[in-house]
């Protein structure tokens, strides 16, 4: 064998080595998990064949508790970039086999480089975490290595989408990262999410927890709202990852890719003209009327288990990806809480940042009156949303369908929130506060001094209801651009969303603005 061909060998076998991570026993284990191994999972994100890796050699250079003894070729993250759909993105993937993914000052060179190399050719991070978090044995140097990595996070935040899948127990810095990104996936089962885990908890606060309800995918879905979607499988989180991107543009100067739409334009739902019940405390259900609007019902809900009460996700119309923002009159009666505004406040500047237009329906109460709330800064919550949307410069579609009342009307991107095509529908109820409300304020004290108190508040009730609840006083000041024949909704928004193509708006020169947080 000439020289070269030997060399050629030795190659063959390093990258055979490499691919092994912690070695078979460590791989078994790691299915036994019924977890997948870091490059398993990069051939399945990826497009067949798209992989290039990156790094393979990369060893760590800690020698402190015999770690000079244990080497593996890669260390504990598999880096690199590939195509989905056949678009352009960088990766790395945790390999919890070699040293339980922990991050290592070398393993965060290598993650930093395909971040780097994102931002350079415009193009999405993701992300699969798997990883006890710092490795131990590094100490400061581990710290540093997450520190260049969160540091590169809030650069890339609103210029590359980041997307982080959680396919294990991630701890420590391991989630910090992740929380940082934009969109959140978690496994069920297999995956954790917590700064410290059951035993540290145990050590520091006496407190008797399991993994999966200190730091499950269900607690951080419907609890902490950690997590923007869970997976049963990681076929099936994996899958999910590829459909969110197919919504969302490679970068802020570009747009999200346009589908080709098989769904008429012009179709008509019925079920719209007949959905909202006679009795206005009777409610329906929101996701029929996002079905009957969106291009053939295929919707991608964010967060869909946190703040029932208002809808948030990515839908198309005609071919063009949208953002909805709903609110649920099945859930709470659509009221907006603290948690209901931060989640459409988050939604709605990812949107806003990454150039997609956002759709808003709106059938909403109020907010959520009570010490629960105004202890736990619902003012300061509720001023999220409506920063969210009055910053928003990307095309803004409203439907108001039917109550839309008081600071809740202004905050769900209304007409002053320079919100371009503000619909309503002819069962749209748009005023300061509900009838029955606004006379028990106006005139409680004067029905004291009438014959028969109750009627003379229903008569009152009643010529406020005529007075206000519709939507004519609203659009005869111009408030509303139209009011619209509901089972027309999709075609009036997607003629909306044609028009508003080429619209220009931008806000002042600021070093950035200061949303209450
Ligand atoms: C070095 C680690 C490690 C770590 C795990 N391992 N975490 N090695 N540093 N941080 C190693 C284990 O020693 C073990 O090695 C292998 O990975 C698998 O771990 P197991 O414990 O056997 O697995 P499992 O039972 O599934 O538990 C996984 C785990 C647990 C929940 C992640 O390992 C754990 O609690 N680790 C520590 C988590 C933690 O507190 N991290 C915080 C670090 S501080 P062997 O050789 O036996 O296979 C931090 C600060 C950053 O991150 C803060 C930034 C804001």
């Amino acid at each position: 064998m000439s020289n070269q061909l030997e060399k050629v060998k030795e190659l063959i076998e390093l990258r055979a080595k490499a691919r092994l991570g912690g070695g078979e026993k460590a791989i078994e284990k790691q299915h036994e998990r019924g977890k997948y191994t870091a490059r398993e999972r990069i051939a399945q994100l990826l497009d067949e064949g798209s992989f290039e890796e990156l790094d393979t050699f990369v060893e760590h250079r800690c020698t402190n508790f015999g770690q000079e003894k244990k080497h593996f070729l890669g260390d504990g993250v598999v880096t690199g970039y590939g195509t989905i759909e056949g678009r352009l993105v960088y990766v790395f993937a945790q390999d919890f086999t070699v040293f339980g993914g922990s991050l290592s000052e070398t393993m965060a060179q290598k993650i930093c480089k395909v971040m780097d190399m994102g931002m350079k050719m415009g193009a999405p991070v993701i992300g699969i975490n798997d990883s006890g978090g710092a490795r131990i044995q590094e100490g400061i140097n581990a710290l540093a290595g997450y520190a260049e990595i969160f540091q590169r996070n809030i650069m890339a935040s609103g210029v590359i989408p980041q997307i982080s899948g959680i396919f294990g127990p991630c701890a420590g810095g391991a989630v910090y990262s992740p929380a940082l990104t934009d969109f959140t996936l978690m496994t069920e089962g297999t995956s954790y999410m917590f700064l410290t885990g059951p035993k540290v908890v145990k050590t520091v606060t006496g407190e008797d927890v399991s993994q999966e309800d200190l730091g499950g995918a269900s607690v951080h879905a419907s609890k902490s709202g950690v997590t923007h979607f869970t997976a049963q499988t990681e076929e099936e989180g994996i899958a999910t990852i590829r459909q969110l991107l197919g919504f969302i543009p490679q970068n802020n100067l570009e747009e999200a890719p346009i589908h080709p739409c098989s769904d008429p334009i012009d179709r008509m739902d019925d079920l719209l003209n007949e959905i909202v019940p006679d009795s206005p405390n009777k409610p329906y259900d929101m996701y029929e009327v996002i079905g009957a609007v969106i291009d053939n019902g295929e919707f991608l809900e964010v967060q869909k288990d946190y703040a029932k009460n208002i809808i948030v996700g990515f839908a198309r119309l005609n071919g063009q990806s949208v953002g909805i923002v709903a609110n649920q009159p099945k859930y709470l009666a659509g009221v907006l809480d603290s948690n209901a505004s931060r989640k459409g406040a988050r939604f709605v500047r990812f949107c806003d940042a990454f150039n997609i237009p956002l759709v808003t329906l709106v059938d909403v109460p109020g907010f959520l009156p009570g010490t629960g709330q105004e202890y736990n800064g619902v003012i300061l919550h509720g001023a999220k949303l409506l920063y969210a949307y009055g910053e928003a410069t990307v095309p803004k579609i409203t439907v108001t369908l039917r109550k839309s009342y008081g600071g809740s009307h202004i905050v769900m991107s209304c007409k002053q929130l320079r919100g371009d095509m503000n619909y309503a529908w002819p069962t749209a109820e748009i005023a300061v506060m509900g009838g029955a409300g606004a006379v028990e304020v106006l005139y409680a004290r004067e029905a004291k001094t009438q014959e028969n108190p109750a009627q003379y508040l229903a008569d009152k009730e009643a010529e406020y209801t005529k007075l206000f609840a519709n939507p004519y006083n609203a659009a005869k000041y111009g408030y509303i651009d139209d009011v619209i024949e509901p089972r027309n909704t999709r075609f009036r928004v997607i003629r909306a969303l044609q028009q508003l193509q080429t619209k220009k708006l931008t806000n002042p020169a600021k070093k950035h603005g200061n949303i209450p947080l």
